[in-house]
């Protein structure tokens, strides 16, 4: 039994946030693609914790996939999906039609010119701008005053910030440590692509993150000796390695020296499956 409101109309979504805002009440809210795992619930229960009702929304967004993407057969499972959204806390789901979103005609997005740089940008041209777009798009129909998001996803986290600090979007942004399986993989929907042998490989990912920051625990600060640290397990495991990067953790930017908060980045493909992970140093 899942006790969830189920709403693919924006104009009853921001009825509904309206309704909920009348009666001085707090919105948080947790964009989603759906698929839901044990990390989209811990952002829910988080929003539960900081607000009064939460909202998610579902939806696979066209915008932020490359022609080459996995867009068509992305995993979906919807009846799965309201039950955890409910489980997790959730009072009202947002789950509109491709059409409503991108209407034909629709001619507006929003760029994040420096942060959509390297990293995932640059291996997804216009990746970002997706990202961006329909997060704004979602803010806007949604109403919240907080939304969360996971570490898991870094640089789009960097980039929704600027996106709202420089739009005064009169919303509060969240960050979530990442969420990952008892062996250390980070949880994402993608999983679900992978064979029960990539399934293995996989776990290197973060094996090497955490290299990595055991080494610069020990007192190493060059970041080439950092990454190469966990290039060593990362490598061998996977087909191929789109960036393994150190960068500061606030700007993004790449550092000479690790002598500040940085974070080490990772994606690469295993199987046909590409994977993003990054540690904390
Ligand atoms: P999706 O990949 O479904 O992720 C939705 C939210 O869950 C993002 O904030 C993401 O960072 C977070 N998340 C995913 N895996 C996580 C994990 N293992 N631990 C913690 N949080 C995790 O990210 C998107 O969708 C889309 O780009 C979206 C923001 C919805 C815009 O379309």
């Amino acid at each position: 039994m899942t006790d969830i409101a189920v709403v693919s109309d924006p104009a009853a979504m921001s009825e509904w946030s309206d309704g909920v805002r009348a009666r001085k009440k707090r919105i948080a809210f947790v964009p989603t693609m759906g698929y839901l795992h044990a990390g989209h619930m811990a952002l829910i229960e988080e929003g539960r914790r900081r607000a009064d009702v939460v909202a998610v929304s579902i939806f696979v967004n066209p915008t932020q996939f490359g022609p080459t993407e996995d867009l068509a057969r992305y995993p979906r499972d919807l009846p799965g999906d309201l039950e955890k959204s409910a489980a997790a806390g959730a009072q009202v789901a947002f789950i509109p039609e491709t059409a409503t979103m991108y209407p034909p005609g629709a001619q507006t997005f929003v760029q994040v010119r420096e942060l959509e740089k390297g990293l995932c940008g640059d291996r997804r041209p216009g990746h970002f701008v997706g990202v961006a777009t329909i997060v704004l798009k979602l803010f806007n129909i949604v109403r919240p005053h907080l939304a969360i998001f996971g570490e898991k996803d870094f640089q789009q986290l960097a980039v929704i910030r600027q996106m709202v600090a420089d739009l005064d979007v009169p919303v509060e942004i969240v960050p979530l440590p990442t969420v990952r399986e008892p062996d250390g993989l980070a949880m994402s929907s993608r999983n679900a692509y992978l064979s029960p042998d990539n399934r293995r490989r996989a776990v290197a990912l973060s094996q090497g993150l955490n290299a990595a920051k055991a080494l610069r625990g020990s007192g190493e600060t060059r970041p080439s000796l950092l990454v190469n640290a966990a290039k060593e397990i990362i490598q061998p495991k996977v087909d191929s390695l789109d960036y393994l990067e150190i960068r500061d953790s606030t700007t993004l930017a790449p550092l000479a020296v690790v002598d500040r908060p940085a974070v080490i980045l990772v994606a690469a493909f295993i199987g046909g499956t590409r994977l993003i992970d990054n540690v904390r140093l």
